[in-house]
């Protein structure tokens, strides 16, 4: 295993421009990190939290991959329905292994949107005989995941009468809610979420390991990845711990020194949906009011490298000085060709003859050295691979980062009380038993609202 967490270029002493961070805050950070880290453990030691415990579920990944050889043997394509933590770990382990046709398994599609013009498509796209529908809800109140289900439901059925329970699995919460009770009454096959870990930290449960599994993914490797991050956190001394000196960093740049945007610049393939997941952990966990009122949280932005060079660096490089950085990069790719030696004008010769790759690190290379020469505090992580083993690995170190910057900054990184609240007002638009009254006073005091719009509709 191979992770690499480099935090040289926010040191006060490399960064010019007075962003960086001096010694004495890297050791008070540290410091604030350490007893952080500390109420995380005491959380988890409690039992209120479990993800720490979701890479030593062997017995469960075990059945999970047995589960997902016999759907292999049955089915050609799994359909995923879920949203947000149900939905976007999925994505992000499955593309930065290399994405379906990289494993032998199912062709799966993850579903986390109710956009007619996306979802309907995408339904009729399922040859619905040979398909197996995933419905992934903890809670199973989330309003999108339910119409997707009854919509698969009616695909099935019409696709295969009364055999269609046999094409479909839930994965929900062990005891409670719709979907529960709909797998125990319908007698529907069924996956447990441990009531201690939320949607966002589910990727190593059967929330994620299931459909991976199905799509030909090793979940053994992805959570030995995983073990081998959370063996290293917990045993590591302090001034050797990655994760605590990660924490310390980005309290420092979320409390201390205050950057409203947190932007992770990927360099490898499937490393930018590795960062749309981070964005959710990251804005859900953070983004929070404290009990004394105060706002705190920091905008998660993604960019592509070297893509985005050529359309956000110019903005990151003599822009507003309200970012923090994160490079993330594989330290090995996949493919190793060469570009041809001949054919460059003579100011394009240097190219000639290598391997692209070297010019993939250049511009890596090139682009933390101009973020570094403007001043911007700039982090960088490399981990070997896009295989799974180093992707549980750095999943796993950012789930324990957040947790433990959100305890830093004096919040609850596990809940999530404004998406609950966009659910049920959702809920109540669509006019939900016994939320009228909701509704209506939602709907009221929004249309008190001053009216500020131009609207135009021609013919022409
Ligand atoms: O992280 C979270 O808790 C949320 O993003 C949920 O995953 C998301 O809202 C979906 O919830 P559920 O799995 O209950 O349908």
């Amino acid at each position: 295993m191979d992770f690499r967490f480099d935090f040289s270029l926010v040191l006060a002493k490399n960064l010019r421009g007075g962003d960086g961070m001096t010694a004495a805050q890297v050791r008070r950070g540290l410091r604030l990190a350490e007893k952080a880290a500390l109420a995380v453990a005491r959380r988890h030691a409690s039992g209120e939290i479990g993800f720490p415990d979701l890479p030593f579920r062997l017995r469960e990944a075990r059945a999970v991959s047995r589960e997902a050889a016999k759907l292999r043997e049955r089915f050609t394509h799994m359909l995923v329905l879920g949203i947000g933590g149900s939905a976007l770990g999925t994505k992000a382990v499955l593309e930065a292994v290399g994405g379906t046709r990289a494993r032998k398994g199912l062709a799966l599609a993850v579903a986390d949107n109710v956009d007619p013009d996306f979802l309907f498509p995408l339904l009729r796209a399922h040859p619905m005989k040979s398909t197996v529908v995933v419905a992934i809800s903890k809670s199973g109140t989330t309003a999108e995941t339910n119409a997707q289900l009854s919509l698969a439901i009616e695909a099935l059925k019409r696709a295969n009468g009364r055999s269609w329970k046999d094409h479909l699995i839930l994965v929900t919460d062990p005891v409670k809610g719709i979907f529960r009770r709909m797998a125990d009454a319908e007698g529907i096959s069924s996956f447990p979420v441990p009531p201690n870990v939320g949607g966002r930290f589910s990727v190593l449960s059967p929330v994620g390991i299931l459909p991976l599994a199905a799509a030909g993914v090793s979940v053994e490797r992805l959570l030995s990845g995983a073990r081998w991050m959370e063996t290293l956190i917990r045993e590591r001394k302090p001034a050797e711990n990655p994760a605590l000196f990660a924490s310390a960093v980005y309290s420092h740049y979320l409390t201390s020194n205050p950057k409203p945007v947190h932007v992770w610049m990927t360099y490898g393939r499937g490393l930018e949906r590795v960062a749309e997941w981070w964005q959710q952990l990251w804005a859900e966990s953070l983004g929070k009011r404290r009990q004394d009122g105060r706002s705190v949280g920091q905008t998660p932005a993604r960019a592509v490298g070297v893509t985005d060079q050529h359309s956000q660096v110019q903005l990151y490089q003599d822009g507003p000085p309200d970012k923090v950085y994160t490079f993330v990069k594989w330290k090995k790719g996949r493919e190793t060709g060469n570009v041809p030696r001949a054919g460059f004008s003579p100011d394009m010769a240097m190219l000639g003859g290598r391997p692209l790759r070297d010019l993939f690190e250049a511009e890596f290379e090139g682009t933390i050295g101009a973020l570094w020469d403007a001043g911007r505090p700039l982090v960088r992580i490399e981990a070997g691979a896009g295989d799974e083993a180093h992707v549980g690995a750095l999943l796993h170190f950012w789930e324990w980062v957040t947790a433990v910057v959100g305890e830093c900054a004096g919040i609850d990184p596990f809940d999530q009380p404004g998406v609950e609240d966009g659910k049920k007002i959702t809920r109540a638009l669509m006019g939900e038993k016994g939320a009228l009254s909701a509704r209506e006073r939602f709907v009221r005091k929004f249309e008190r609202r001053a009216a500020a719009e131009i609207r135009i509709r021609s013919s022409g």
